[in-house]
């Protein structure tokens, strides 16, 4: 059934920001088992004030986005990936977290719910779908929760970076760690984003759209953004990305280097030093929020190495784009069978 009903929204000038839509769905992880979950209309949550999330960060999120298709289908975008990371998350941090079926009912309900804030197809805005899973049980130890709260929430949102497929400016900041060889990097933890607002904030202050992070042990190789995965492209047609224990598994990532073997590129997933990036022809950020973010140019220790110097994205990011987006708005051949039809 299409949509009925949609707000009336700009949805050409969304910003990836809050705002109030609809309903949220909740459900309560006690004595063993989960609950079969509440839709709500409040922004608010009452919490107990010793609750594990609030003290020891036993807190995870996933985000990924719905779009609304030319014949009016609205799509998911490959739903079960998300699900295997926040079970990876929860197990990361020892919260009982949702098994997929009800990750994936849990989607597709607070979708339903939400159907008047589906962006119309053409005006290159989605509905982001953020699950969070938090420890609400009380503690003062530090131990597990009993107690866990499983939350979707969904907002119409535009691009991350600035204004659509627009470049962005990166800094290597090597004052800072994002994650530990060994530490929670692979996790979607709450605390990882805490832990990189400085970084952001700084390279915001100076003109740039985020830090770009190496790794913790050396400071060597390059690992990934604040809130995205890293690739480059070389001038023979190699799609590089970093692989350490310590990054986001990005499954925008992992679908562009399967769309790039298609498209001829050859996909190396390895160990990056830093120098290679003087090597690019073109890089990109990529994730659900930044979907594939072409990068003009990375400081890196003084100097600034620039891939576009007219400011404008490159043929390879502008092509890896347009495959992506074609298959999460419906219009390619979905052959792999990532897009997954909700009926609102
Ligand atoms: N890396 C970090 C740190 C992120 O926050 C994100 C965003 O989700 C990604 C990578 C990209 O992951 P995905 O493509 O699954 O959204
Ligand atoms: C996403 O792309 O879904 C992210 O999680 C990035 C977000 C932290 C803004």
């Amino acid at each position: 059934m299409p949509i009925r009903d949609r707000v009336d929204l700009d949805w050409k000038s969304l910003p990836f920001g809050y705002l109030k839509a609809g309903i949220n769905v909740r459900y309560v992880w006690r004595d063993g088992k989960w609950d079969e979950g509440v839709e709500s209309e409040d922004e608010y949550m009452p919490m107990h004030i010793a609750a594990t999330s609030l003290h020891y960060g036993q807190a995870a999120f996933e985000g990924l986005k719905i779009y609304e298709a030319k014949d009016g289908r609205v799509l998911s975008f490959r739903v079960e990936e998300n699900a295997k990371r926040m079970q990876h998350s929860g197990r990361m941090m020892m919260m009982e977290a949702p098994p997929s079926q009800l990750f994936k009912s849990a989607v597709q309900r607070v979708v339903r719910a939400n159907q008047r804030y589906i962006p119309p197809y053409g005006t290159g805005a989605a509905l982001y779908v953020r699950p969070l899973l938090i420890g609400t049980g009380s503690r003062i130890g530090v131990r597990p929760a009993d107690e866990y709260t499983f939350l979707v929430l969904t907002v119409p949102v535009g691009p991350y970076f600035k204004s659509g497929f627009t470049p962005t400016k990166l800094i290597v900041d090597e004052t800072r760690d994002r994650a530990a060889p060994q530490g929670m990097g692979s996790a979607k933890a709450g605390g990882n984003y805490a832990a990189g607002m400085c970084g952001t904030m700084e390279a915001k202050s100076k003109g740039y759209g985020e830090a770009l992070y190496l790794d913790a042990r050396e400071h060597r190789y390059i690992e990934e953004l604040g809130a995205a995965n890293f690739f480059g492209i070389t001038p023979d047609k190699r799609y590089v990305t970093p692989k350490s224990p310590a990054i986001l598994r990005s499954i925008t990532n992992m679908s562009l280097r399967t769309l790039a073997a298609d498209m001829g590129y050859s996909v190396e997933e390895r160990i990056v030093p830093v120098e290679e990036l003087t090597q690019f022809a073109e890089a990109g950020a990529c994730g659900t929020a930044a979907v594939i973010t072409p990068i003009e140019a990375i400081l890196f220790r003084g100097k600034e190495i620039i891939y576009l110097p007219d400011g404008k994205p490159g043929p390879h990011c502008t092509a890896l784009y347009n495959a992506l987006t074609a298959l999460q708005f419906g219009d390619a051949p979905d052959k792999y069978s990532w897009t997954e039809e909700i009926e609102v």
